[in-house]
């Protein structure tokens, strides 16, 4: 018996330019999803990829006196490097350029001609030939291109058309009946507002005379498919759509297609649609993000206010990128990024909270019981409350991580942290030492310490893998529980007698240093 395996997906990527936070962001958060699943016994399937045609891309190359084949060859290593350096762990990288994915494109455009889901028109509107859009009259602003102000020129030409309109109450009513759908709330809300226009129906090609590069449109070679119609598509030729039928079924429907809010209508308008056209089930869960911001404006590629994510985890490590990231904002909210702002977080979080803890937990082991995990009472070591804390964490943590709120996630596992140095302050081990009748206090308080900084190195890991890693090692925990058996996590996890080592600083502390731009 195969099972379904859990699937998830980012968006794919156009290789204009290098990648930014903003798609950093999305594949950290999902690559934090995926080895959260992975970790509770799940099958995962985590895609990720990049989006190669389309006038954009085409314009790039040319500017740079290239061929767009060329050019897509040269950045995609760009990409694949930046997520190998942020430890994103995806199953399969998808090109729209690989021949297994132009293959099921071009049998999608045909059952999709047979059904008469798509269909041939004459169009005519204003064309701009610059930004190679077509206007209608009223988006015309004073009878110029609204997004660059210059000239347009009537143009008619005939396409072809993806009939969205038929599907429209359908469509209206599958979101209205199924609030995991859309997600958040508030975006749900957008696309069912959206949905009270009428729809038009897509134009899914471009003419070759304009557009060379794209995928050639089958039924009219005169033709290539519109950009987002061949990428959309990628989200099922990954898995064997019209090809394999065994591999199709074990994967799709997708469980979560992790988007930004610019591209949500794309993922909640015209790919259901297109997935409905095609009979075939409908992902479970659209979760839509909000966009990191720099001094107000939106980080993008057009805008040159790039924030390099390289750098970042260069400079600061890749763990502690990870966790501004996944914490900064609540999923679905905007984000400001400032670097002063990462630092400030740095410190607290994670060379205070964190770090400091760790270091004075496995200093204090050194220093009394040679570096040793004591051998303690269970029942008593269970009485305190920072032990009930750190073991009782998996539920509620998990229960964030189905919620889609990763910043709970964190939140959670913060409070057992703070705790823990609260509790070292009023247990005041130092005291403890120097009383002989203390012996016993002094290997509960330290082996309380102990267990919940295990019980947070196994949760941690699938937000900061690396941390979590160095922390089960130096615990000696080998073979860590997964977070699929409460019973394994809840228990004591450490074994007295082993020998911890206290290693580096975790998070070492920052340099002062003149604020710089990154
Ligand atoms: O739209 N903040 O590709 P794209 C947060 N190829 N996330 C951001 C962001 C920001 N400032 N900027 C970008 C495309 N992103 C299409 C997608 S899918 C079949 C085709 C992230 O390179 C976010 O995930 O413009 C956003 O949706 C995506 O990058 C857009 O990437
Ligand atoms: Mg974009």
């Amino acid at each position: 018996m195969t099972r379904k395996v859990s699937y998830i997906t980012t968006p794919l990527y156009y290789v204009n330019a290098k990648p930014h936070i903003g798609h950093a962001y999305t594949n950290v958060v999902c690559d934090t999803f995926a080895r959260f699943w992975r970790l509770s016994g799940q099958d995962v399937f985590f895609l990720t990829g990049t989006d190669e045609h389309g006038t954009k891309i085409e314009k790039i190359a040319r500017e740079q006196g290239q061929t767009p084949e060329k050019f897509v060859e040269e950045m995609v290593p760009h990409f694949k490097a930046l997520w190998a350096k942020l430890d994103i762990r995806y199953d399969f990288f998808i090109r729209t350029t690989d021949a297994a994915h132009k293959r099921t494109v071009d049998r999608v455009l045909q059952k999709l001609v047979e059904s008469g889901d798509i269909y041939e028109k004459e169009y005519s509107g204003w064309y701009c030939m610059p930004c190679e859009s077509f206007w209608t009259e009223l988006q015309l602003v004073e009878g110029k291109c609204p997004d660059c102000r210059r000239e347009v020129q009537r143009l008619q030409e005939k396409n072809y058309f993806f009939k969205l309109n038929q599907y429209q109450d359908w469509l209206l009513q599958k979101i209205q009946a199924d609030k995991a759908f859309i997600q958040p709330e508030m975006r749900r809300n957008e696309i069912l507002g959206f949905l009270r226009q009428p729809l038009e129906d897509l134009c899914i090609t471009r003419p070759k005379a304009r557009l060379g590069w794209g995928i050639p449109f089958a039924p009219n070679p005169e033709f290539v498919v519109y950009v987002w119609f061949d990428a959309l598509i990628n989200y099922v030729s990954a898995v064997g759509y019209l090809q394999d039928a065994v591999q199709f079924s074990m994967h799709w429907p997708a469980d979560l297609h992790v988007v930004g809010k610019d591209i949500l209508r794309q993922h909640a308008v015209y790919w259901p649609i297109m997935l409905k056209a095609c009979g075939l089930e409908q992902p479970k869960t659209i979760l839509a993000h909000g966009w990191w911001t720099m001094g107000g404006d939106k980080v993008s590629k057009s805008r040159g206010n790039s924030v390099d994510p390289w750098l970042l985890s260069q400079k600061y490590g890749v763990d502690a990128f990870r966790y501004f990231l996944l914490h900064e904002v609540t999923l679905g909210m905007d984000g400001a990024f400032s670097e002063g702002l990462f630092r400030e977080r740095y410190t607290t979080a994670l060379a205070n909270d964190l770090g400091n803890l760790w270091h004075r937990y496995a200093s204090m082991l050194a220093k009394y019981f040679e570096g040793l995990v004591p051998e303690t009472n269970e029942s008593a070591l269970a009485a305190f409350e920072l032990v009930t804390r750190g073991r009782g964490l998996l539920p509620k943590v998990s229960q964030a991580m189905a919620a889609y709120d990763p910043r709970l996630a964190l939140d959670l596992i913060w409070e057992v942290l703070v705790r823990g140095n609260q509790f070292v302050e009023e247990q005041k081990p130092w005291v403890l030492a120097k009383d002989p009748a203390k012996t016993g206090d002094l290997k509960l308080a330290i082996a309380a310490l102990g267990d919940a900084l295990a019980h947070v190195a196994v949760i941690l890991r699938p937000f900061l893998p690396h941390t979590a890693e160095t922390m089960l090692v130096r615990l000696g925990l080998t073979a860590p529980p997964n977070l699929a058996n409460l019973a394994e996590f809840e228990r004591a996890l450490l074994k007295p007698g082993t020998r911890v080592e206290r290693g580096d600083p975790l998070f070492p502390k920052l340099e002062d240093e003149v604020e710089e731009k990154v």
